[in-house]
């Protein structure tokens, strides 16, 4: 994996020439008090180092005559790693990860200036740390307080994100690989919940094994906090709660994913507790089921990534007006988002290093065109939120719809004839859930 960061890096720096990046690692977390979350490097930062530790920094400059990648991090403490665990420290830093030159982090503020100094640009991305902003933004001043002297230094900062992130959005064999097995444990925890959901079981029991099976293969655990919604609490976008008892007649939404070395699945099916659908449960799933399929089949190169969004939506508007629940013509209700109240989200997102991943959705008024090797979730739904008023125009909503919630999500492949569905293992049509 070594040689592939650095050909990431290698990449990236024939893009910023003579400019010189600068990537701050993610912080730790606070808990509760003195106790952490498990540490999570930032994506960026992982993507071109492959360093999981926190208070590193990583420089690189290609233009630099001796040191093109730099880390500063935490130098090696028997102390301190006795409680917090092992540090690679500065020699490490260098050997295990490839680094030309590393310096214990206190250094920061002391050697930052030689790599800055002879650069045209920082690159750099503003973030949530505004201690560290700010210290950037003065190193910048003192350079450019000196500039005349030298006649070199950064006239400008620019964000990393348009070139790391164009990168990112394009997935090598060896990141598949680890999406292929973070998927491949999430559709075996959605096959387990199928199997073991039934009435009088609670949502967290539900929650529980499928999260078992995620770290008992080996994941990390949850990529996002797992969705486990029975009933109306499948209305609920967000819901996580996961402590209600499952009842004969419900649906149960159930959007979970693991996170494998990284790499993240994001998997919704939603199918009846006690193994039947009801008339109304069927009719809006077939809905969203088509919704889905027909999204998907616009997953391929060469097409634009608002067309997914776009059939699921007229597909959804078509079925709701085929049930009565909204009234018109099908192009003014889409026009004039008519099917907002029941379908308030997107169709999906960009799926990689983070569930909500990198890269651009739309290019102004240029649509994104979808390449080999993205990968994206297609997850459209239909929630009928209980005491929905309807449009002044539109008709009451009927209460046999009230409190239905679906969502169908898998996580697809942009390949380069059309698409692989990585989550395809999880059954989603209606006789394949019915028991
Ligand atoms: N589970 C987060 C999402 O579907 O976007
Ligand atoms: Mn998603
Ligand atoms: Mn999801």
């Amino acid at each position: 994996m070594q040689a592939e960061y650095r050909q990431r890096r290698e990449q990236f720096m024939a893009k910023i020439g003579t400019g010189t990046a600068i990537f701050r690692s993610a912080p730790s977390a606070v808990m509760h008090n003195d106790v952490e979350y498990a540490f999570r490097q930032d994506s960026d930062f992982f993507y071109l180092t492959g360093f999981n530790e926190p208070e590193a920094v990583a420089v690189l400059a290609p233009h630099h005559s001796e040191h093109q990648f730099v880390l500063f991090v935490q130098p090696k403490e028997r102390e301190k790693e006795v409680w917090t665990g092992y540090r690679c420290g500065v020699e490490g830093a260098k050997e295990l990860f490839g680094a030309s030159e590393a310096y214990p982090i206190a250094e920061l503020d002391e050697k930052l200036p030689q790599y800055l100094e002879k650069a045209d640009r920082i690159y750099y991305h503003l973030g949530r740390d505004r201690i560290f902003n700010e210290n950037l933004l003065k190193h910048w001043q003192r350079l450019m307080a000196t500039y005349a002297k030298r006649g070199t230094g950064p006239i400008a900062i620019e964000d990393t994100g348009p070139i790391l992130h164009a990168m990112r959005q394009i997935k090598s064999p060896a990141e598949l690989k680890l999406m292929y097995k973070a998927s491949a444990i999430s559709v075996e925890a959605h096959n387990y919940a199928r199997e073991i959901a039934q009435p009088g079981r609670y949502e967290y029991e539900i929650q529980a094994e499928m999260e078992r099976i995620f770290r008992l293969r080996g994941g990390l655990g949850p990529a996002y906090p797992s969705i486990v919604a029975s009933g109306s609490n499948a209305c609920v976008l967000h819901y996580i709660e996961n402590n209600r008892l499952l009842q004969d007649n419900e649906l149960l939404l159930i959007d979970a994913g693991c996170a494998y070395d990284y790499y993240n699945a994001d998997i919704t099916r939603t199918f009846p507790v006690s193994g039947k659908f009801t008339a109304e449960q069927k009719a809006l799933y077939e809905i969203v089921l088509e919704a889905q399929l027909q999204a998907i089949a616009q997953v391929k190169p060469g097409n634009g990534y608002n067309t997914i969004h776009d059939t699921a939506v007229r597909v959804l508007t078509e079925g709701l007006v085929e049930l009565g629940i909204l009234k018109g013509e099908v192009d003014k209700l889409i026009e004039e988002q008519k099917y907002k109240p029941f379908y308030m989200h997107r169709t999906g997102h960009w799926l990689g290093l983070d569930v909500h991943d990198v890269g651009v959705y739309q290019h102004g008024e240029s649509a994104q065109l979808l390449q080999p090797d993205q990968v994206l979730t297609v997850e459209p739904g239909l929630y009928i939120v209980p005491d929905t008023k309807p449009a002044e125009d539109q008709p009451e909503i009927d209460p046999r719809w009230s409190g239905i919630g679906i969502r169908i999500e898998d996580d697809v492949l942009v390949t380069t004839t059309g698409n692989e569905v990585l989550t395809a293992g999880v059954p989603k049509l209606v006789a394949e859930l019915e028991k």
